[in-house]
C-alpha cells in the first residue's frame, strides 16, 4: 500500500468510526416531520475538495440530512458526480490529458476561466477514473478519485436515514451532444429503485434542476420523487409563476438574493404547498463560522424556508426540541 493509499485508507476508517455516533447525535437533534433540512452542499465543500468520497463522509459525520450530487456524464454514459460540464477546475485534467481540451470551447473562459477547457463528455469513465480530483483544494487530498453516482448511492444507502440530493446540471448541453441526461439519470432511479415508497422511507431522494422542462418530465417519469425548481430570477417567485411552479414541482429554491428582495415569497410558495430551500450557505474570506451560522438561522427561523444547501453542514442551526 502505497502512502496516499494508506492516507486514503485511514480517512476511511476514521470517517466509518464515527458516523453511528453521528447519526445518533441528529436523533438527539430531533430530526423529524417538519423539521428544517441540512443539505451538504457538493459534500462538506468548505473543508474537503467537492464532490470526493472524503466530502461525502464528512458531509454524514457532520449531520446533513442530504448530500448533494451534481451530475455529468462520461463519454461512456456514465453519470458522474461533477459540478462543472468540464474537468479543468477540479482535477488535474490538463496536466493527465494536455491536448484533449475542447476545439469547441477553447478560448471561452472571456476571462473568468482558463482557455483551455476539457468537457467531461469527452472523456471515457475509465479515463476521468487517472485524474486527481483532490489536489487543487489542498495537497492533504492528493488522490481523491472521481465519484460515480453509483458509488454515491452506495455509500449514502449505507447509512439509512441520510437522503440523496441529485441535480441534473445541463441536460440541453448533453442534448446538444446526443446524450439524453434525464433518461439515463431515470434509468438509474429505477434500476437502484431509489422511487420506491421503501427506499425513499431510508434514504430519501430529491431531485433539482434549474432546467424547468427536466422538472416536467421528473414529474412525469417519476412522479413519486420529490421535485426542486431551482432558480436565480426574481420573476419566478412572482404570484402567477409560482402558481405555474406548482404544477410540475414539489419545490422551490431560489437563490438568496433573490428571497432577501422579495421574502414574502416564502409564505407565496407555503401557501401553494411548495417548499422552499435556497443556496448557498458558506463561510468564505468575508464571512466567519458565527456569520454563516446567524445567516441560516435567519434565512430558516426568520424568513421561514424549509432548507438550506451548505458548504458547512456542521454549522447548521438545529432548533433544540422540547
Ligand atoms: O443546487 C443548488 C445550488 O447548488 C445551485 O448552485 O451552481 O452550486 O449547483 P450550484
Ligand atoms: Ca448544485
Amino acid at each position: 500500500m502505497t502512502p496516499m493509499h494508506a492516507h486514503a485508507v485511514l480517512r476511511t476508517v476514521i470517517a466509518c468510526s464515527i458516523l453511528a455516533g453521528a447519526q445518533m447525535m441528529a436523533v438527539a437533534q430531533g430530526r423529524g416531520a417538519g423539521a428544517k433540512e441540512n443539505i451538504a452542499h457538493r459534500g462538506a465543500s468548505a473543508y474537503a475538495p467537492e464532490h470526493t468520497l472524503t466530502a461525502y463522509r464528512l458531509a454524514m459525520v457532520q449531520g446533513a440530512d442530504y448530500v448533494e450530487q451534481d451530475l455529468a456524464v462520461t463519454k461512456d454514459g456514465v453519470l458522474i458526480c461533477l459540478h462543472d460540464d468540464t474537468l479543468e477546475r477540479t482535477s488535474d485534467v490538463a496536466t493527465v490529458f494536455p491536448d484533449r481540451f475542447s476545439k469547441q470551447l477553447a478560448g471561452t473562459g472571456a476571462g473568468r476561466g482558463p482557455a483551455r477547457r476539457y468537457v467531461a463528455n469527452d472523456f471515457t469513465l475509465d479515463e476521468i477514473r487517472k485524474l486527481d480530483m483532490g489536489r487543487w483544494f489542498s495537497g492533504k487530498f492528493m488522490g481523491e478519485r472521481i465519484v460515480t453516482w453509483d458509488e454515491a448511492i452506495a455509500l449514502v444507502r449505507g447509512r439509512p436515514g441520510t437522503g440523496m440530493y441529485p441535480e441534473l446540471k445541463s441536460p440541453p448541453f448533453y442534448a446538444a451532444r446526443g446524450v439524453d441526461m434525464a433518461k439515463i439519470f431515470v434509468d438509474s432511479v429505477k434500476k437502484h429503485g431509489l422511487e420506491r415508497p421503501e427506499s425513499l422511507k431510508t434514504t430519501p431522494l430529491i431531485i433539482q434542476s434549474f432546467d424547468e422542462a427536466t422538472i416536467r418530465r421528473m414529474a412525469t417519469e417519476l412522479p413519486t420523487v420529490p421535485r426542486v425548481f431551482l432558480t436565480s430570477e426574481a420573476a419566478d417567485v412572482t404570484e402567477a409563476r409560482l402558481k405555474e411552479v406548482a404544477t410540475f414541482a414539489t419545490g422551490v429554491a431560489p437563490e438568496k438574493r433573490v428571497i432577501t428582495s422579495q421574502p414574502e415569497m416564502v409564505a407565496r410558495a407555503h401557501a401553494l404547498k411548495l417548499t422552499v430551500t435556497s443556496w448557498t450557505f458558506t463561510t468564505d474570506e468575508k464571512t466567519n463560522q458565527a456569520a454563516a451560522r446567524a445567516e441560516m438561522a435567519h434565512f430558516l427561523n426568520d424568513l421561514g424556508i424549509d432548507a438550506l444547501f451548505t458548504n458547512n453542514p456542521d454549522l447548521f442551526p438545529r432548533r433544540q426540541q422540547p
